[in-house]
């Protein structure tokens, strides 16, 4: 099989998986909007990790199910309340939860997909339901310190790189991280491939919302599936903005910090004018660089493990179909 039928198979079986347990029962308003979001599909980039990882460790994809069930679970709960708290009207290209709904439909049915993302480690033995579950916690709660950072960073004027990277990783890397490490947990891999693992996930992870950053200012919203723009109308710090502050020209800094104060109503032309600035000051190339470093550390890392030539051959294509995405 080639590496891109590989992970097809996974993302069907995974498909399959969280098709039958994705609970449909009352109240209606409660569970449609948790069928609705886990409906509109999305690339299942961390679940196919999990199983992924568990095989390449010997392990067997049918008994990482769950643990890719509880990620994929996680992860569309964060999405939901990111929504709210960004302000999106669109997600993978339909109407977002709390636009179709309402506000608090949004944050209940989060709140359930968080609950329901623990349940289903349940199947797990004691022992490693504890190892499992405790590594999901730690990641959790990064998570919520990464929005709270990029929500802080909305209102300063003086985040700095080493700030947003750490923001990053929290909010989004480490649970990519925290999927690959499951996988070897589930495959009972020695701690420190668990660990070298992690830190693939982790550096790759990074890559990955440096890219989600990228595609939100240059990608085509129509494959995108997001508003064009939104980071720029919420006045998001991001790679490119902080990198176009540091490298544009003394009228065009200006202009950006005056147009990162400002909300108008109608954000067009201030999406236009700040994508300008970005690419004249080559903050553009600068993240392009970026996303190409943390993926070859990511590879450095595989270099710590003892695996065969294919499973490393599989990781790679996986983390260069990434940083080739326009999804
Ligand atoms: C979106 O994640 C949120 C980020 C962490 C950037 P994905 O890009 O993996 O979203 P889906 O699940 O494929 O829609
Ligand atoms: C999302 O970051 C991270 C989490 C959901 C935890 P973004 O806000 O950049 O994600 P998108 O772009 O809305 O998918
Ligand atoms: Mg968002
Ligand atoms: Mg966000
Ligand atoms: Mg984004």
């Amino acid at each position: 099989m080639s590496e891109t039928q590989f992970i097809d198979t996974y993302r069907d079986g995974f498909v399959a998986h969280l098709e039958a347990h994705t609970p449909m029962t009352e109240p209606q308003n409660l569970y449609a909007p948790i069928q609705y979001i886990l409906g509109l599909g999305g690339k299942r980039l961390r679940p196919i990790l999990t199983l992924m990882t568990t095989e390449i460790f010997g392990g067997k994809a049918e008994d990482a199910m769950d643990a890719a069930l509880a990620v994929e679970m996680f992860h569309n709960f964060s999405l939901v309340h990111d929504d709210i708290m960004d302000d999106a009207p669109l997600r993978r290209g339909k109407v977002t939860v709390h636009e179709k709904w309402d506000l608090n439909t949004g944050i209940l049915s989060g709140d359930a997909m968080l609950i329901l993302s623990y349940q289903f480690f349940e199947s797990y033995p004691a022992e490693m339901y504890k190892e499992l579950t405790s590594l999901f916690s730690k990641t959790a709660i990064e998570v919520c310190e990464g929005q709270q950072y990029d929500v802080d960073f909305e209102m300063r004027d003086d985040v700095t790189i080493p700030e947003y990277l750490k923001m990053i990783e929290y909010k989004t890397s480490v649970l990519v991280a925290a999927a690959m490490k499951m996988g070897a947990l589930v495959a009972k891999a020695p701690q420190k491939d668990a660990d070298a693992i992690y830190e693939f996930g982790r550096n790759l992870g990074i890559a990955f919302q440096l890219q989600d950053d990228y595609l939100d200012a240059f990608g085509d919203p129509e494959s995108f599936g997001k508003q064009a723009g939104g980071d720029i109308r919420e006045n998001k710090k991001t790679f490119l903005y902080l990198k176009a502050l540091e490298k544009a020209n003394k009228q065009n800094k200006e202009s950006l910090l005056h147009l990162y104060s400002i909300k108008p109503e109608d954000s067009t032309a201030k999406v236009e004018a700040v994508k300008s600035i970005f690419e004249e000051s080559d903050a553009v190339g600068e993240t392009k660089e970026a996303i190409s470093a943390f993926t070859q550390k990511a590879f450095d890392e595989l270099e710590k493990i003892d695996l065969p030539k294919e499973s490393k051959a599989l990781l790679k294509k996986f983390g260069e179909s990434l940083m080739q995405r326009t999804v």
